[in-house]
C-alpha cells in the first residue's frame, strides 16, 4: 500500500516515514528541501533497510502536482506535512506563509478529491487552541484566534478540509494537533535540523550544550506556574511518528465514524521549562547555562493535552518519556556535529 509523505524529509515527515516503512507500507516522499536535506533520506534507509521513492517537487507548483498524482494514482493515503512553521517568520512574511501552507494545501486536496482512496491526514497544532480557558485541553476546547499567520495557517487548513469534506463524502481525512513534538530517532540516524539559531526550546537547549550557544534565554520566570515557567506537553517524535500510522491505518480500514476527525497528539502531562532543563542534566550528566530573561511575545503560560480519545478512539497513547526524548535528542546532537 503506497502512502504520499509530502515534506517526508522534515523532522516529524521523516521519523513517519520510518514508522510506516516499519509497519510494511511503501512510501512516496514529496520534499522540497527547503528546510532539510536529501541525506535525511540515508538515514531512513539506514533505519529502516527500505530506501523510500522521493520527488524533490514544490508543491506551490499546481501542474507539477497534477503530474505527481497522475503518475501515482494508486496511493492509498496521503500525510501532508510539507509547511513552513517558524512562528516569527510568518509574522514578518504572511503572504510566504499563506503560499507556502494553504495553497500548496488546497492544491493537493484537489489531487486528493480525485484519487479512488482519498484518504488524507493533516498536520496541525495545538497553537489553535491559543491559551485555553481549561487545562489540559480537549479537542472541544474553542479554537481561538490566532497569534500568528503560521498559527492562522494551520486554522484556515483545518476548516478548507473540514470544509471539502462536507461536501466530498468519498474524502475521509484526519486533522492531527500536535502538542510539542521534541528528540530523535534513537539510531540518532534522524532527528531535527533547524536553520538558524534554534528558536525551540528543545534543540537550543542541545546546541547550547555543544558550546554553539553562550546560554538557554529562559523566557519569563514569573508565570502563574508552580516554578514561574511555561509549562508545554513535550511528546517524542518517534510517539508522534507512530500516531501518524495508526490514523492512515483508521482511514484505510474505514475504521473512521465520520470523514472528517480530530485529534490531540500529546502526552497529557505539562512539564515546565526548569523541568525540561533538569531532565537535560539529568541525562547528558551536563549543567545546563541558563539565565531567566523577559517573556516572549505570544507565549502562552500552559498548554497541555487531555489524550484520552486518542487513547479511546484511536488506540494510541504515547510510551516515551521526556527523558527519553532528551536522552535521544542529545544523541542527535552530539552525532550532527561530530561530521
Ligand atoms: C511553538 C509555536 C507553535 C509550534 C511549535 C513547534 C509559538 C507561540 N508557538 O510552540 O505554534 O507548533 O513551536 O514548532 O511560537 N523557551 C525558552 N527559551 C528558548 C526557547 C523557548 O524559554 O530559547 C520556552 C518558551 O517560552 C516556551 C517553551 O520554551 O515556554 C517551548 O517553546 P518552543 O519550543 O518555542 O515551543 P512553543 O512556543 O510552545
Amino acid at each position: 500500500m503506497k502512502i504520499l509523505v509530502t515534506g517526508g524529509l522534515g523532522f516529524i515527515g521523516s521519523h513517519t516515514v520510518v514508522e510506516l516503512q516499519n509497519e510494511g507500507f511503501e512510501v512516496v516522499i514529496i520534499d522540497d528541501l527547503s528546510n532539510s536535506s536529501d541525506k535525511v533520506l540515508d538515514g531512513i534507509t539506514a533505519i529502516t533497510g527500505v530506501k523510500p521513492h522521493f520527488e524533490n517537487l514544490d508543491l506551490k507548483e499546481k501542474h507539477d502536482v497534477y503530474n505527481f498524482f497522475k503518475n501515482h494514482n494508486d496511493i492509498c493515503g496521503v500525510i501532508h506535512f510539507a509547511a513552513s512553521k517558524a512562528v516569527g517568520e510568518s509574522v514578518q512574511k504572511p503572504l510566504k506563509y499563506y503560499e507556502n501552507n494553504i495553497s500548496t494545501l488546497v492544491y493537493v486536496l484537489k489531487e486528493v478529491c480525485q484519487l479512488k482512496e482519498q484518504n488524507f491526514i493533516f498536520s496541525s497544532s495545538c497553537t489553535v487552541y491559543g491559551q485555553a480557558d481549561e487545562l489540559p485541553i480537549t479537542e472541544n476546547a474553542p479554537v481561538k484566534p490566532a497569534e500568528s499567520p503560521y498559527g492562522n495557517t494551520k486554522q484556515m487548513g483545518e476548516e478548507i478540509i473540514r470544509d471539502t469534506c462536507k461536501v466530498n463524502s468519498n474524502l475521509n481525512s484526519i486533522s492531527l494537533r500536535y502538542f510539542n513534538p521534541i528528540g530523535a530517532h534513537p539510531s540518532a540516524e534522524i532527528g531535527e535540523l533547524p536553520l538558524g539559531v534554534p528558536q525551540n526550546l528543545v534543540p537550543f537547549i542541545t546546541q547550547t550544550a555543544m558550546g554553539m550557544r553562550d546560554q538557554l534565554s529562559v523566557f519569563g520566570g514569573d508565570y502563574p506556574t508552580p516554578d514561574g515557567t511555561c509549562v508545554r506537553d513535550y511528546i517524542h517524535v518517534v510517539d508522534l511518528a507512530k500516531a501518524h500510522v495508526v490514523a492512515v491505518q483508521r482511514l484505510i480500514e474505514n475504521k473512521n465514524t465520520s470523514n472528517y476527525e480530530v485529534f490531540n497528539l500529546g502526552t497529557g502531562k505539562g512539564s515546565s521549562v526548569l523541568e525540561v532543563i533538569q531532565s537535560f542534566d539529568k541525562v547528558s550528566g551536563e549543567k545546563l547555562k541558563y539565565r531567566v530573561v523577559n517573556k516572549r511575545e505570544g507565549d502562552v503560560i500552559s498548554a497541555y493535552a487531555e489524550t484520552s480519545k486518542a487513547k479511546n478512539v484511536l488506540g494510541w497513547e504515547t510510551k516515551l518519556t521526556l527523558d527519553d526524548a532528551m536522552t535521544s535528542a542529545w544523541k542527535w546532537e552530539q552525532k550532527v556535529r561530530k561530521k
